[in-house]
C-alpha cells in the first residue's frame, strides 16, 4: 500500500480526493494536509489530518518522515481569480511549495507525485479550439505562469532525478461537496446554488463564454487512475490535457431550466472575463485517452442532473 500525503486537503479537490484515496488504500495510509481552514468531520474521523504551512519545507519534511510517506498529491494552490488579487503569493505558494515537494520526493527516495496543472497554463498564442497537447503555451495570469512554470519544472525533476511525477490541466471543476476556491469557472458551481435557492442567477461571464469543464467524480476518477498507470505507459511528464465537456454559461442555463423552468439567468461580465479570454474553449486529450485510457462519464445532461439532485439533499430543497 502507498502511504500517501495529499496538500491542499481541505479544498474544492482535496476534500473529495483524499476521501476517495482513503477508501482505496484505507485510511491510515492517506495523510491529509489542511492549512487555515476547519476540515470536514468525515475529513477528520476517516484518517490523520494535519494543519500546516506547505511553503515551510522543513515542515513538509517532518510529515514525511513521521508518517513514512512515498507518494504526494500536492493540491496546494492559490487559483486564477485569487491569484490576481496577490501576485507574489500566488508565486510563493504555487510554485515554492512545488519545489519543496520535488525536492523533498527526490532527497527521500519517494515513489510518486501528483501535481494538478490547469487549462490557464494556455494562453493567446495557444488555438483555442481544440488546443492541443503540445503547443504555444504563453499565459498572462500569474495563475496561468505559475502553472506552466510548474509543469517545467516536473519535467525537468523526470528528465534529470527521474522522478515519477504525474500531471494534469484540470479544466474547471464543478461539484457539489466543498466551495471552489476563487477560479474563473466557480460560475458553474455557483448558478446551481442560486437556482435552486433563488431561481435567478448573475453570471460574471458572458453568455457565449465556452470553457473546458469536468464534473468532480471524472477528475477523481482521472487523477487515481493516471497515478495507477504503469510508469511505462506515461509519455509526457509535462502535464496532460485533460478534459471532459465544453459548456457556455447560456448552456447551462438552459440545462437548468430543464429541470427549473422559472429560473432567470442574467449575465454580467466582471474582471474575471479578461481571464476567460484568454483560455481555450475545447481542448484535445487524445494523448491521455491513448496513453492511459482516460474516458469520461458526465456530459452535461447527466451532471446537471446529479448536481441538482445532490444539492438538494444537501440545502434541504424539495
Ligand atoms: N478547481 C478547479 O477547477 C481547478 C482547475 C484547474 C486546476 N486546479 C488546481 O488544483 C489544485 C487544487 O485546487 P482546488 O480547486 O481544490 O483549490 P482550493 O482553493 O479549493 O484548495 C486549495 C487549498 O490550498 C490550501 N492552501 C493555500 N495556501 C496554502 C499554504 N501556504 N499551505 C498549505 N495549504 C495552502 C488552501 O487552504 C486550500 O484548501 C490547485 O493547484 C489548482 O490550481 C483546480
Amino acid at each position: 500500500m502507498p502511504k500517501i500525503l495529499v496538500t491542499g486537503a481541505t479544498g474544492q479537490i482535496g476534500s473529495e480526493l483524499t476521501l476517495a484515496l482513503r477508501e482505496k488504500y484505507g485510511g491510515d495510509n492517506v495523510v491529509a494536509l489542511g492549512h487555515k481552514k476547519e476540515p470536514t468531520k468525515e475529513l477528520k474521523d476517516s484518517g490523520p489530518f494535519e494543519k500546516g504551512d506547505a511553503t515551510d519545507k522543513n515542515f513538509l519534511e517532518s510529515l514525511i518522515d513521521q508518517y513514512q510517506i512515498d507518494t504526494i498529491y500536492h493540491l496546494v494552490g492559490i487559483l486564477s481569480a485569487a491569484g490576481e488579487e496577490n501576485p507574489d503569493n500566488a508565486w510563493l505558494v504555487n510554485v515554492n511549495s512545488l519545489k519543496h515537494v520535488l525536492d523533498l520526493a527526490k532527497e527521500k527516495g519517494l515513489k510518486q507525485v501528483f501535481w494538478p496543472s490547469s487549462i490557464a497554463a494556455f494562453g493567446l498564442g495557444s488555438p483555442r479550439d481544440n488546443t492541443p497537447q503540445a503547443t504555444i503555451m504563453d499565459p498572462n495570469t500569474i495563475y496561468g505562469i505559475t502553472k506552466i512554470s510548474g509543469e517545467l519544472l516536473c519535467n525537468y525533476y523526470y528528465n534529470k532525478y527521474r522522478l515519477d511525477v504525474r500531471s494534469l490541466r484540470y479544466p474547471g471543476l464543478i461539484s457539489y461537496v466543498t466551495p471552489p476556491g476563487g477560479g474563473t469557472t466557480d460560475y458553474a458551481i455557483d448558478i446551481f446554488y442560486q437556482a435552486l435557492e433563488h431561481k435567478t442567477y448573475t453570471s460574471f461571464l458572458r453568455e457565449d463564454t465556452m470553457l473546458p469543464m469536468m464534473y468532480m467524480p471524472d477528475a477523481i476518477k482521472g487523477t487515481i487512475d493516471l497515478m495507477e498507470t504503469p510508469n511505462s505507459k506515461i509519455r509526457t511528464r509535462l502535464s496532460y490535457n485533460f478534459t471532459a465537456l465544453s459548456f457556455t454559461p447560456k448552456e447551462i442555463a438552459d440545462e437548468i431550466k430543464k429541470h427549473i423552468p422559472d429560473f432567470v439567468c442574467q449575465f454580467v461580465p466582471d474582471r474575471r472575463q479578461n481571464i476567460a479570454d484568454t483560455w481555450p474553449r475545447t481542448i484535445d486529450d487524445t494523448p491521455a485517452r491513448r496513453d492511459w485510457g482516460w474516458q469520461h462519464e458526465y456530459d452535461l445532461a447527466k451532471m446537471t442532473e446529479d448536481m441538482l439532485k445532490h444539492l438538494r439533499a444537501k440545502l434541504k430543497i424539495k
